[in-house]
């Protein structure tokens, strides 16, 4: 197009070189295109004339082959009738630039006003010499220019903040008529508060892009940019907006035309509000804050705190910890602990790190702190945005609170885990128990020690007193409870330290008085000055139960009579069998008792013969010296025990049980009776009853003088057994004296073979026994002083000489007591030193008349026997 207008102009500018010898009138080549409805001037300018500087100038109008007038400089009535009212009503003028230039002025063009205009200077010359007149075309086109915001949900959001992109589009358009093609040029506009609009960037007519002058340098570095879309489409791009930025942007479009073949002509303009921008500023979204956990650290401890930074919409950041030992004014104060630039490059050193841990996150940690760390820690952040020369700059910087870290030693914490890994449910199982320490703190310089407690529980399910297994001392000495030393000594039992911090304890096996409950205390020792350590901290794990029902051990004994003794002398045999229940291996102890017949309950019974676990007899109360070998108790079987009574005797009579206890061995050999039981009695009755007979003791005086000779018949009434039978007698007087407590002693005795036996006290105290008939026995007390005074009984036991050619042992017999009094006769008193004298005597005569002669005789206590009666057996016994 621009080639074709040079070509055009070349004749013209020839032509106008050959006219430059006279007066020059000039209008516009044209046409002029203008748009209907729009202002439109048409300049006209003369030169090179004659006369007086000030030209006037006539326009004219082609209309239907004639000239019609329209204005003119000189004449007001000049405008032909069509014009008059327009130039009237002020639609058409004519403007005086200057001396020799004015312009045809059209207030808003219509179609109508299309046509061809001349421009006529009226000649002031002297003579008439070059042109007068000149013409140019006006053609009138359409309205066709348009300009309106595009709406996008994406753009509705008129707040942005600082640094981040913004876009926004407008429509603008125009369609070229037919007769001229028109440009169009779109301009982006930014109308700040209280200011005018401010070109941003435009797309002029001739496809350029040209910033506005406050934008270039940003157009330059391509933050300023414009986004041709085509269909009309004209975007506005920021990539970071700037505070500067806030306002009303809005898109001017305007139509051009080439006029003279270069020269763009602006034909008019339209212009559109998009949108509002209001940028925040980073300042205000920025927040930085620091937190941490732990605040109070042992020292040794990691301090570990948290700078949180948001609102910084992705930006750069720059991040840095701060350490002060007062509560801090400013940065300067402090010291820089550790800092993280926009490159994200951390000056780390050996204990104190920076690390991001999310987007908005920068956590510090400051290891082996010691009491030098106490004080405010806290953070600063900068947030840094691009800046037009492709350079970052600093948008805001804010600091967090600070954080008030104390650093002290504190006492070790921690928890308990107690559990078993190994639970018996018998006896005889293996038992693993675990303390474990958890959750363990400040005990970096700490020792842990451990004591295991053990609390029984009965079968019963109550529980016993705790009591310890081993203790630990703080030289980690393991003292053991004595209980326990021997299994510990066999490696039953043993205490170890499986991983660290986990404390075990193992038995072997199981019995039942380890049922109860397990736990552990751990003590924490802090060294102190001096290498002594210290008890810091001390924790009772929970209680590990252990526990197993069993059934309570039964026994039962059952006693069989294997051959009966129906007569005396016969042999009596019993089998005890035993069975127990519950008890794992048992081991029978077994004893037999009698009960005599009279006896009632096991109260008074007499153990005979006893069989221990190892079968060992042993002879118990059976103290019948001449029978030894008359009892055998022996082991049939496992579970069966024979009892035999040989020559059984009349005083043999009674029941007989057997009295059994089950044993059982733990695994460390100790032997524990698990139970024991009573078997039914077996009765030992012979049909014939054991002959009966009486025994009487007898004296013809039972009161004497001291001095005198005491004499008693013992004498024996066999009733009921043949007088050719062989008897021998058994004797023993036992005696009672009349002090307040004397006691019942025996005196003497006479056994079967008429072998006297003293009692010690008695042997030396003129005591004799002489057998002074087949059935009666005389005791004699010589000279007897008042200490045999008191009660007297004597004691048989007859041995009869039945069938057999054994001697039979008959239930003794016991007389009725004879009360025997010892006086002291007047005689004696006449001996007495006559230092007594006569009152004296006199005294004892009377006492002696009081508490004997005087009296009545007492009768002897017990069974009273008639006169008659006493004499005849007292004769039985001197014959
Ligand atoms: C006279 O008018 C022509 C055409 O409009 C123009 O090119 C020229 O510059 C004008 N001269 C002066 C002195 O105004
Ligand atoms: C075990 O620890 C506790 C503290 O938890 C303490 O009171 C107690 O004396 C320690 N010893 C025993 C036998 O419980
Ligand atoms: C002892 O024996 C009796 C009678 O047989 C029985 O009832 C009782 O249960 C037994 N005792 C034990 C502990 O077995
Ligand atoms: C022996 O005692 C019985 C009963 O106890 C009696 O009946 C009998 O008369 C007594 N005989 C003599 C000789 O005392
Ligand atoms: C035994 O007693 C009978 C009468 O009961 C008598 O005749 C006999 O002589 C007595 N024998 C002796 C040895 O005493
Ligand atoms: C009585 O018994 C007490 C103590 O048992 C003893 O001291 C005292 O001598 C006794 N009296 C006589 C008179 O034996």
């Amino acid at each position: 197009m621009r080639l074709s207008a040079t070509i055009l102009l070349l004749p013209a500018a020839a032509l106008l070189c050959g006219l430059t010898l006279g007066r020059v009138v000039k209008v516009p080549t044209g046409p002029l295109y203008r748009v209907v409805k729009t202002p439109v001037s048409i300049p006209c300018n003369v030169s090179d004339y004659q006369g007086p500087s000030e030209q006037n100038f006539d326009w004219f109008v082609y209309r239907n082959g004639g000239l019609l007038k329209v204005i003119s400089t000189l004449e007001p009535e000049f405008s032909d009738a069509e014009y008059k009212d327009k130039v009237a009503a002020g639609d058409i003028w004519v403007e005086r630039l200057d001396d020799s230039s004015v312009e045809l002025r059209f207030k808003s063009v219509k179609f109508e006003d299309e046509g061809k205009y001349q421009c006529q200077t009226p000649s002031t010359d002297a003579n008439s010499n070059g042109n007068y007149e000149v013409s140019v075309s006006l053609k009138v086109i359409p309205d066709k220019l348009a300009v309106l915001p595009v709406k996008s949900s994406s753009l509705t959001n008129t707040n942005h903040t600082e640094g981040t992109p913004m876009e926004m589009q407008c429509f603008a358009s125009t369609s070229t008529s037919s007769t001229v093609s028109t440009h169009l040029s779109v301009t982006w506009q930014l109308t700040k508060n209280g200011g005018g609009p401010e070109d941003i960037l435009s797309f002029s007519a001739d496809d350029q892009l040209l910033p506005g002058s406050s934008y270039t340098n940003r157009y330059r570095h391509g933050d300023v940019r414009m986004g041709l879309e085509g269909n009309g489409i004209f975007r506005l791009v920021i990539d970071h907006l700037q505070l500067e930025d806030s306002g009303v942007y809005s898109c001017v479009a305007a139509e051009w035309v080439k006029e003279d073949g270069f020269n763009w002509k602006k034909l008019h303009e339209k212009k559109a509000t998009i949108k509002t921008i209001e940028v925040q500023p980073l300042a205000q979204t920025l927040k930085v804050s620091a937190s941490g956990g732990i605040l109070t650290l042992n020292k040794g401890d990691e301090i570990d705190l948290v700078c949180s930074v948001t609102g910084t919409d992705d930006f750069s950041v720059e991040v840095g910890w701060y350490f002060s030992t007062s509560l801090p004014t400013d940065t300067q104060s402090s010291k820089l602990l550790v800092h993280m630039n926009l490159a994200a490059i951390v000056n780390n050193s050996d204990f104190v790190t920076l690390n991001r841990i999310s987007s908005s996150e920068y956590r510090l940690k400051v290891q082996q702190v010691d009491e030098a760390d106490s004080g405010y820690y806290y953070c600063a952040a900068s947030v840094w945005v691009p800046h037009t020369n492709g350079l970052k700059r600093n948008a805001a910087a804010k600091t967090s609170d600070p954080l008030h870290v104390t650093v002290t030693l504190l006492d070790p914490t921690y928890t308990i885990h107690s559990s078993s890994s190994k639970m018996p449910d018998s006896s005889g199982e293996p038992v693993e128990l675990e303390c474990e320490v958890l959750d363990l703190y400040n005990a970096d310089e700490a020792k842990l020690t451990v004591a295991w407690y053990f609390k029984p529980t009965g079968s019963d399910g109550v529980a016993g007193e705790s009591r310890p297994i081993a203790e630990m001392d703080q030289d980690w000495t393991l003292k053991l409870n004595p209980d326990y030393n021997e299994r510990a000594q066999k490696g039953e039992i043993t205490f170890t330290k499986p991983r660290p911090h986990t404390f075990k304890f193992q038995m072997q096996y199981a019995s039942v008085s380890d049922r109860g409950e397990y736990f552990c205390n751990i003590s924490a020792w802090i060294k102190q000055r001096g290498n002594t350590w210290m008890k810091k901290q001390e924790i009772l794990s929970s209680a590990v139960v252990m526990f197993w029902k069993t059934e309570d051990p039964g026994l039962s004994v059952m006693a069989t009579e294997e051959k009966r003794a129906a007569v005396m002398g016969t042999t009596f045999e019993m089998m005890c069998s035993v069975s127990a229940e519950h008890v794992a291996v048992p081991y029978y102890s077994v004893v037999v008792a009698m009960n005599e017949p009279a006896i009632i309950g096991t109260q008074g019974s007499k153990r005979l013969i006893s069989l221990t676990r190892e079968s060992v007899v042993n002879l118990e109360q059976w103290d019948t010296k001449d029978r030894p070998e008359d009892v055998v108790l022996e082991k049939v079987s496992h579970q069966e025990f024979r009892f035999r009574l040989y020559r059984a005797q009349f005083s043999d009579q009674g029941s007989y049980y057997c009295l059994v206890q089950a044993w059982v061995q733990d695994h460390n050999g100790r032997w524990a009776e698990a139970v024991s039981n009573d078997s039914n009695p077996i009765a030992v009755a012979f049909t014939t009853t054991a002959p009966r007979f009486n025994v009487t003791l007898e004296s013809e005086r039972p009161h004497v003088h001291q001095g005198e000779t005491l004499e008693m018949c013992c004498i024996v009434d066999l009733l009921e057994i043949p007088n050719t039978t062989d008897v021998l007698y058994e004797v023993e007087w036992y005696f009672q004296g009349i002090h307040f407590n004397a006691t019942l002693s025996p005196l003497v005795s006479v056994d079967r073979g008429s072998v006297v036996t003293y009692q010690e006290d008695f042997a030396t105290r003129g005591i004799s026994v002489e057998r002074v008939s087949r059935h009666g026995f005389r005791l004699r007390v010589h000279c007897a002083d008042r200490g045999f005074a008191g009660d007297y009984f004597c004691k048989v036991t007859p041995w009869i000489k039945y069938q057999t050619e054994k001697w039979d042992q008959i239930p003794p017999e016991e007389s009725a007591h004879l009360s025997v009094r010892i006086d002291i006769s007047v005689l004696d008193s006449f001996k007495m030193p006559l230092l007594y004298g006569v009152v004296s005597a006199l005294l004892v005569g009377i006492l002696a008349c009081t508490i004997g002669y005087c009296a009545f005789p007492k009768p002897p206590r017990g069974r009273s026997v008639p006169l008659d009666e006493r004499r005849g057996l007292l004769h039985k016994c001197l014959s």
